[in-house]
């Protein structure tokens, strides 16, 4: 039934996309591949065996995919659908998955073509959730949740995901107003990185009022609006301007100076750093500030301006788990190209 993975990425990063599942794939069965096509915004994984393409969505944790949004099982081929009336085919196909769904997202790729699909995706949803509580298919407690995954209003591709292994909002999107107060949008950023990062019990009790943070590279300040916001100290540094009604909150220490030398005074809570800087040489930064016992935890971003953009990825998340490891550091790391990164990921470590 199932003969596909489809992931959804960022358009312009199918090819890390791809990279990332094909070699976890690998190391657990044999004869999956991968179909693509550049600034598509998805990437399938093929297999000729049901088995294995729902033990991959099984047993691969979703959260370890760095450059996947969200993931489908889905059928060996789209389904064509007719210029109206396409609830009926929709419904057979549903029907021979013989299981019940505890939601539907509709889908559609990251790109002006998939945008233009947005009303049609809205409009349609309601009537496919009335025709499944008909034909009661619905379930609150079904581990799994119903896709359509629409290339264009005549062609979509049908298929599952499991819930409590793929990503809770839809098309792996939080989509965050930007606040009129933030000195930057790159604030959004941070924000996205703590909700996705940080379960809300974590947040309680990892990001609450009266920590201190460290923020590397800050200026105008939209990272650290965001832990004032929470009720954050924090030294900013960096030789730019920051924006003035942020530091009039009197909770923001600006120190023009250098953040590959700046040390703190004593340890803080929360390391955080935005510099467009090489990723190797901001992931040495971090081990260095981990293996000195100067931050507990730290969210940064790796910039990827290059050609071979997993390959640096996996070398950065490798440097960092050794020299963490041989400092005898427990820590749990978890790495995202976020909605609002761009040509970058997110890294999140906490001890
Ligand atoms: C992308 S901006 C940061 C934006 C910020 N996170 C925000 O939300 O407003 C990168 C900043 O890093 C700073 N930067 C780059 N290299 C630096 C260094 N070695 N020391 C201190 N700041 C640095 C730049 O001056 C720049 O302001």
């Amino acid at each position: 039934m199932f003969k596909r993975i489809l992931l959804m990425c960022r358009p312009g990063f199918e090819k890390e996309c791809a990279g990332e599942i094909i070699q976890i794939a690998n190391r657990q069965v044999s004869s999956t591949y991968i179909q693509a096509r550049e600034n598509s915004g998805i990437v399938y994984l093929v297999s000729h065996s049901n088995a294995e393409i729902t033990g991959l969505i099984h047993t691969v944790v979703f959260k370890q995919l760095v450059f996947s949004r969200q993931w489908i099982m889905t059928t060996d081929k789209a389904l064509s659908l007719p210029d109206n009336n396409r609830l009926p085919a929709i419904l057979n196909t549903i029907k021979k998955f013989d299981c019940h769904v505890q939601a539907i997202e509709m889908d559609y790729a990251d790109t002006n073509e998939g945008k233009a699909l947005n009303k049609f995706c809205r409009q349609f949803k309601p009537h496919l959730l009335e025709a499944l509580q008909q034909h009661h298919l619905l379930n609150d407690h079904a581990p799994w949740r119903l896709h359509l995954f629409f290339h264009h209003s005549q062609q979509v591709d049908i298929g599952l995901s499991p819930v409590a292994n793929s990503a809770q909002h839809a098309m792996g999107i939080l989509r965050l107003k930007m606040p009129a107060a933030a000195p930057s949008r790159s604030t959004l950023k941070l924000e996205e990185a703590i909700h996705w990062f940080l379960s809300p019990a974590r947040q309680q009790k990892l990001l609450v009022p009266g920590m201190h943070a460290v923020d590397l590279g800050a200026a105008p300040g939209g990272w650290s609006w965001q832990l004032v916001q929470r009720g954050c100290l924090v030294t900013a540094i960096d030789n730019g301007p920051m924006q003035d009604a942020l530091m009039h909150t009197g909770m923001v220490e600006h120190l023009q100076t250098d953040a590959f030398t700046y040390a703190p005074a004593k340890k803080v809570d929360w390391l955080v750093c935005d510099m467009a800087e090489r990723p190797l040489h901001v992931s040495r930064l971090i081990a260095r500030w981990f293996n000195q016992q100067q931050c507990s935890h730290a969210i940064f971003n790796l910039k990827l301006p290059m050609k071979k953009r997993l390959a640096c990825v996996q070398e950065c998340l490798a440097l960092l788990d050794k020299s963490l490891s041989s400092a005898k550091i427990s820590y749990y790391i978890q790495a995202k190209q976020l909605y609002h990164d761009r040509e970058e990921i997110t890294v999140c470590i906490i001890t």
